[in-house]
């Protein structure tokens, strides 16, 4: 196979914006995607800010930078301007988000899936002392989870239901449509953690009608640390009131109230204390990016060079542990290799970057700005590898 072009791949033009992918081979963007070229001069520009305005760069665009970075995510997810407020993590958006749900019986329940992300369900542990009750629906065989389990266990005790839309151990694909229909019926919230899946596979949280959506940025959007996310529906913002709050969530902070707060009715209504603008900044550029891409073609070269991947894990007689139908398929292909974890750290010692994952193996990635005759390579470094 001849190394992809321009003309056959039109997102190889991206490649460009991204100065370290000719140094490794890069299939670890579930993980950490690769650093944008246009990094560095923005932290720089965050810098020359500091010094050259000090305490007025505030109002040279650091206030406002959060809500501005939000929108430029948002338009990913086709949130409205002004619905989603940045974050440190995953972890703390829900964190905020959860601070917002009353969990009084009966309406007490949390729907979850026994294959979200660990740190969520430890979050979801935590609120069992705010009176919820954690419902976990469980995996089918292969880790498999059905919707129509999490549709039979939302019901008129269902406060929330928070789960991933993307599962980060088999990047298996959920399908959101049912499950939010049913949550809506039942007078439950939605909350879906879509780290695994914004910047990788579309979402629409228009369309779907969700109510909120959390997510990060060091994975498919190329973001770096520190820049996690909430989306709040408009429509419901007004009426939730996070208890996990601060001073910048207050209608006007520069007045110090200390009478009970009054929150914005803006984004700003679920930030806290002072926000990362630094890691925001840098988050920005890889957003940026991303919009222009376009996360439908990002979808497409995704499922070919992960279809590709799958044909090759065949033919080499490699156990593939994430799902074969391009539905049910996320960014992600498992390889359910014996001794994944050494087979992995030979792999990062030799310049391949992928990760494993306890029982589903090898973790591999291609982005937006892999080429064909990369896919070829690593599939068969791993096999080689493994016959090692
Ligand atoms: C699906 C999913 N949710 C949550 C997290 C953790 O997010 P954070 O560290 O930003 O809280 C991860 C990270 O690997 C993930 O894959």
């Amino acid at each position: 196979m001849n190394p992809a072009t321009t003309t056959t791949d039109p997102l190889l033009a991206y490649r460009e914006e991204f100065p370290g992918l000719d140094q490794q081979l890069h299939f670890a963007s579930h993980t950490l995607g690769a650093m944008p070229g246009g990094v560095p001069a923005m932290l720089a520009r965050y810098a020359e800010e500091w010094r050259t305005h000090g305490i007025r760069a505030w109002e040279h665009g650091w206030f406002a930078s959060p809500t501005a970075t939000g929108d430029v995510l948002g338009s990913l997810f086709h949130a409205e301007p002004g619905s989603v407020s940045m974050h440190e993590n995953l972890t703390s958006a829900e964190a905020i988000a959860l601070s917002c749900v009353d969990f009084t019986a009966p309406r007490n329940r949390l729907v979850c899936t026994a294959e979200d992300f660990p740190s969520v369900l430890y979050l979801y542990e935590g609120l069992v002392r705010r009176g919820a009750e954690i419902v976990r629906v469980p995996a089918r065989q292969g880790r498999t989870i059905d919707e129509a389990d999490v549709v039979a266990a939302i019901d008129e005790r269902t406060a929330v239901v928070a789960i991933s839309h993307v599962l980060f151990r088999t990047s298996q694909v959920l399908d959101l449509a049912p499950i939010a229909r049913r949550a809506r019926e039942a007078g439950a919230l939605t909350l879906i953690d879509a780290y695994q899946s914004v910047g990788s596979v579309p979402v629409d949280v228009r369309a779907l009608d969700l109510d909120m959506l959390a997510g990060g940025s060091v994975k498919w959007l190329c973001g770096g640390p520190g820049a996690g996310y909430l989306y709040v529906d408009p429509r419901l913002a007004p009426r939730l009131r996070p208890a996990l709050t601060g001073w910048l969530a207050h209608e006007r902070p520069f007045e110090f109230d200390t009478s009970p707060t009054r929150l914005d009715p803006g984004p700003r209504r679920f930030w806290n204390g002072t926000p990362a603008v630094p890691a925001f900044a840098a988050a920005r550029v890889g957003y940026e990016i991303l919009a222009r891409a376009g996360v439908a073609a990002i979808r497409d070269k995704s499922l070919r060079q992960t279809g590709r991947m799958l044909a090759l894990a065949d033919e080499y007689g490699l156990p593939v542990g994430s799902p074969r139908e391009a539905a049910r398929r996320g960014g992600t292909v498992a390889l359910d290799v014996p001794n994944a974890d050494r087979v992995c750290a030979a792999l990062l010692a030799r310049e391949v970057l992928l990760d494993h994952r306890p029982s589903v193996g090898l973790r591999l990635a291609p982005h937006f700005y892999t080429r064909d005759d990369e896919v070829d390579e690593v599939m068969k470094r791993v096999r080689d590898e493994v016959r090692r």
